[in-house]
């Protein structure tokens, strides 16, 4: 049979450690400028809509099935019903490939950070970040765009990550992944709280505060706003990938589940407006600084309102270089514990099916993701790749495995009361028949939509002006390498019998 599972301490070590895992890049550099661009102010309406309606409704469904089934994606799902092991095996591998990119923006937080203190980057911080850092433009048009030409600048950070990744996993659940979080979760609210604080006290902080929220209510009649908010929670709150499912299967029989819940949905949520206020503050100093308007900024999401417009800000602060490292360390921090979160769901999928200790586990797939990860994007292949892929596994890969697993565990399997008489039978907070309607319609209708909606225009209109063929390798080709691992995986044999197994409360 299979050996006592691993256990958080207790509620509060589960409850930062699924906050550190939601509260991440998306969180930094992703919230403010979506906000910004639907609606301003009047974009929380739809946010928070979306939040109560699909975000926290998939929450709970995670946290039922990995505490009910206790195990990782593939044998929790397994033992609802034997076929739906492959859809874990979806989930496990978009976190894998999640992983190898995900560790490389850590990497490259972490050389910001050093560069806070020198402020490297000079003037032109675009050139600095594509040519200097990243040396993007040493793959001129016409080359391969796969090469083993490492960057030492970026080798570093990015094995500096795997190392102290590949530590933490080590350790296990409580004293890995619960103390680092117990660790990190404090410093990353200290530092960004400083940061914001600071820079309310810019000049020009107050413009950028007004272009973030002054409400455009007209915003609320064009349907691509609440897609936005729907994408945005979803995104934020990492669910329907695997990891909200693990993180619970290693919480105690008796264990309250949907208040911890609640709990880490608005800190994830507090945490964004956070950032909102602090990401606007600055660029309205920007603009100030730059004699424009907040509106003709560019460069105010992603990796180039990190490494590019952020960079311009701190160059122009008194006093730059603290917030600079304020803002990277922040950023490093808040993308690792999101990073031990989804690599854990491969471990223990791993371990589940194979057999294996977590030391074996740690070796082969740290060791596999960190040579891949290493060899894919430390090199002057850099960032172009990293952006399709991101695209594929997010906009596709995730919202596919949410559309597939509300469908198939609400109306083929009709598995929604089981669920949320769990749900009731440990925790204080009781899910009222309302869930059904929210996972069972408004998360596949919404969902549903988005999915169809994306792929058409992916097919029509490919992304980001990149030729059809290194498309279909580096897009198309992700979702194709997502779906053979996971037949591959499911059709090997288990070492334990998962099916051995009662459900409790029966
Ligand atoms: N939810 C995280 C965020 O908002 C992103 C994340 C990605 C978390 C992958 C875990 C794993 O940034
Ligand atoms: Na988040």
């Amino acid at each position: 049979s299979q050996p006592p599972r691993e256990q958080f301490t207790g509620q509060l070590g589960f409850i930062l450690s699924a906050i550190g895992s939601a509260v991440g890049l998306g969180n930094i550099w992703r919230f403010p400028g979506v906000a910004y661009e639907n609606g301003g102010g009047a974009f929380l309406l739809p946010y928070i809509i979306a939040l109560l309606t699909a975000g926290i409704p998939i929450l709970f469904l995670d946290y039922a099935i990995g505490h009910r089934f206790r195990g990782g994606p593939p044998m929790a799902l397994r033992r609802i019903r034997r076929w739906l092991e492959g859809l874990g095996w979806f989930q496990v591998m978009i976190c894998l490939v999640i992983a190898i990119y995900y560790a490389v923006i850590i990497g490259w937080a972490l050389s910001f950070f050093v560069y806070s203190f020198d402020l490297r980057w000079g003037a032109d911080t675009a050139a600095f970040f594509t040519g200097e850092y990243l040396r993007l433009s040493d793959t001129a048009a016409g080359e391969p765009w796969f090469t083993l030409d490492f960057v030492p600048a970026v080798l570093i950070p990015l094995a500096i990550v795997w190392i102290a990744t590949i530590a933490v996993l080590a350790a296990g659940v409580a004293k890995g992944i619960e103390k680092a979080n117990i660790v990190f979760l404090p410093i990353l609210v200290i530092a960004f709280g400083i940061l914001v604080v600071r820079s309310l006290f810019l000049d020009g902080a107050v413009d950028g505060l007004n272009a973030l929220f002054t409400p455009d209510w007209g915003a609320l009649g064009d349907p691509n706003v609440w897609i936005a908010a729907y994408s945005q929670i979803f995104f934020s709150l990492s669910v329907a990938f695997g990891i909200m499912i693990t993180y619970s299967s290693y919480r105690a029989r008796r264990a309250n589940l949907t208040s911890p819940g609640l709990v880490v949905a608005f800190s994830n949520s507090g945490f964004e407006l956070l950032a909102g206020i602090g990401v606007f503050s600055a660029l309205g100093f920007l603009a100030h600084e730059q004699g424009v308007g907040v509106a003709e900024l560019e460069g105010i999401t992603g990796p180039i309102l990190s490494f590019v417009t952020f960079p311009a800000v701190v160059s122009q602060m008194p006093a730059g270089q603290i917030f600079g490292a304020l803002f990277f360390l922040s950023l490093a921090v808040a993308g690792f514990t999101s990073l031990i979160s989804i690599l854990q769901v491969v471990m223990a999928s791993f371990q589940e099916k194979f057999g294996l200790t977590r030391l074996q586990a740690v070796f082969w797939i740290g060791g596999v993701a960190a040579v891949l990860s290493i060899a894919g994007f430390a090199t002057t292949t850099g960032l172009i790749a990293l952006d399709t892929i991101d695209n594929w596994a997010n906009n596709i890969g995730i919202v596919a495995s949410a559309v597939v697993m509300t469908i198939l565990l609400v109306w083929v399997l009709r598995k929604g009361p089981e669920l949320r008489a769990h749900l009731n039978a440990v925790s204080t907070f009781q899910v009222g028949r309302w869930w059904y309607v929210c996972v069972g319609v408004v998360v596949p209708a919404i969902l549903g939509y988005m999915l169809v909606s994306r792929v058409v225009d992916l097919i029509v209109n490919g992304y980001e002006g990149y030729d059809a063929g290194y498309l279909l390798i580096a897009g198309w080709g992700t979702i194709v390498v997502l779906l053979a691992g996971a037949l591959l995986l499911s059709a090997m044999r288990w070492r334990r019998d998962p099916d051995r197994f009662t459900a409790w409360p029966p």
